[in-house]
């Protein structure tokens, strides 16, 4: 029979309980027997919903770095557990140590190799929206040479509160636009939502992400994004301000690992239909349940153009594809990007069918894909703007209304971030 000393314990401290301790974003700690057993049935829950651990990849797409979702046989063991009535098993010192075989995957998550340089937020921030507050702070990028950004981690000031933070980096060119935006508000930093705001023709690339539980990383080896003397790096903060207790703050601080010279310098590609952008170019009608849009398009002849990747990978020539990142809002409900090959194969790069507004990052190929020109990039997304899928403020459901792209937190967007070196 399985109990928690000897075998659960150890599988839910492993997955579970990096996200899940005391004064942690979810909602409560799984750190010690009473306090898993006290949870046992939503535990059950959301294993067998796999909403729990939030890994959001859909299976046979393809296969990521550190995957931390739970293996079938890990899921059926939680749920025999609970079904027996959740015993605790005989006492034993250290249940991390009792060897258990279900801790098995959901490794490969060390973290960022080295820090080179940090920066945080100059003051403190106090969510000011409810129940969410979309927040970007504007640092100054210090190097005063060209570098290559090649790891990435955020270390939220308020556990509590920051639900995710992005980071984008803004081009010299674009930098002086960005400040002028951050000047408009007294507080710290301006309200932003799906991306850095300002002029949404500007050049602005992803540099990161993190999300609860995120230990950080390194860019894939030998890879590195250049980053220009001049440029500003816009932190978005989503901060879960419905847990905001009076006079909390927060100040979160980015790390970088940062290289004079990389092998394959990267560009992070924002890959959409640019007719979306305009106007009624993604129609979602009020009302509709499943609304889709789709669009395929080789980049390869227009790659090395100054607002793609300026030549660093120069026009017409094969790309490689190391990690993907896509990006909806709310009304999302599934979203792909693949590859559409020349000879009518089609390789899937990233696919998640639950879309969970909450939870979005990069996820790193285990092998890249390589892009020959004549292949095709093909992204889909599926929204459900039916009265059952709407916002709640203040308790009441809204009236869907029709939706197009934009900034705003009831607009919409369809885009994958794929990031790519030279061949
Ligand atoms: C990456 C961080 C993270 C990991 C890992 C994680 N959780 Fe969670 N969990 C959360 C957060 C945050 C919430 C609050 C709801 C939300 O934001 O989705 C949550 C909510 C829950 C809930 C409440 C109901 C629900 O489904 O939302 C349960 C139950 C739960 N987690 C169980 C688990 C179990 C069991 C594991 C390990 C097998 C796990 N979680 C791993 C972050 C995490």
């Amino acid at each position: 029979m399985l109990t928690y000393n000897q075998d659960v314990g150890a599988l839910l401290n492993a997955r579970c309980a990096n996200c899940h301790f005391e004064g942690g974003v979810a909602p409560f700690a799984l750190e010690t027997y009473e306090q898993v057993y006290n949870q046992r049935y939503a535990i059950r829950a959301a294993v067998i919903n796999e909403t729990m651990p939030p890994w959001q990849p859909a299976d046979g797409c393809n296969t990521y770095e550190g995957d931390f979702s739970l293996s079938a046989d890990q899921i059926a063991s939680i749920v025999e557990w609970v079904d027996h009535d959740a015993p605790q098993g005989d006492p034993v010192d250290d249940v991390n140590a009792s060897a258990s075989a279900l801790v098995t995957g959901g490794d490969g998550e060390e973290g960022m190799s080295r820090i080179d340089l940090s920066m945080q937020m100059p003051q403190g921030y106090e969510p000011q929206l409810f129940p969410d507050d979309y927040r970007c702070f504007l640092l100054d990028w210090p190097e005063t040479e060209l570098k290559y950004v090649t790891g990435f981690h955020a270390e939220p000031g308020n556990m509590q509160i920051v639900h995710h933070v992005i980071a984008f980096m803004i081009s010299p060119e674009d930098a002086a636009d960005y400040a002028a935006l951050d000047a408009e508000s007294s507080a710290p930093g301006y309200t932003c939502f799906g991306g850095p705001g300002g002029d949404p023709s500007s050049a602005v690339g992803w540099i990161g992400a993190w999300a609860p539980g995120d230990p950080g990383g390194n860019t894939p080896a030998g890879t590195g994004i250049p980053v220009a003397p001049g440029s500003k790096v816009a932190l978005q903060v989503h901060y879960d301000s419905a847990l905001y207790v009076e006079g909390m703050l927060d100040q979160t601080t980015v790390h970088f690992k940062i290289d004079d010279t990389v092998e394959k310098p990267a560009f992070v590609l924002p890959f959409t239909n640019y007719q979306w952008l305009s106007g009624s170019g993604m129609d979602i009608p009020a009302g509709e349940a499943s609304v889709s849009h789709s669009y395929l398009f080789d980049p390869t002849p227009f790659l090395g153009m100054s607002l793609l990747s300026d030549g660093l990978i120069p026009s017409n020539t094969a790309f490689e594809i190391h990690s993907a990142g896509l990006h909806m809002h709310e009304l999302g409900k599934e979203i792909k990007v693949e590859v559409h090959r020349a000879n009518g194969d089609r390789a899937c790069l990233l696919e998640i069918d639950d879309w969970d507004f909450n939870w979005q990052g990069g996820y790193s190929l285990e092998n890249p894909e390589v892009f020959e020109p004549g292949d095709k990039l093909y992204i889909e997304c599926e929204w459900d703007n039916s009265v059952s899928n709407q916002r709640v403020i203040d308790g009441e459901p809204q009236e869907p209304r029709d939706v197009h792209w934009g900034e705003g937190t009831s607009d919409e967007m369809c885009l994958a971030v794929i990031y790519i070196t030279a061949h």
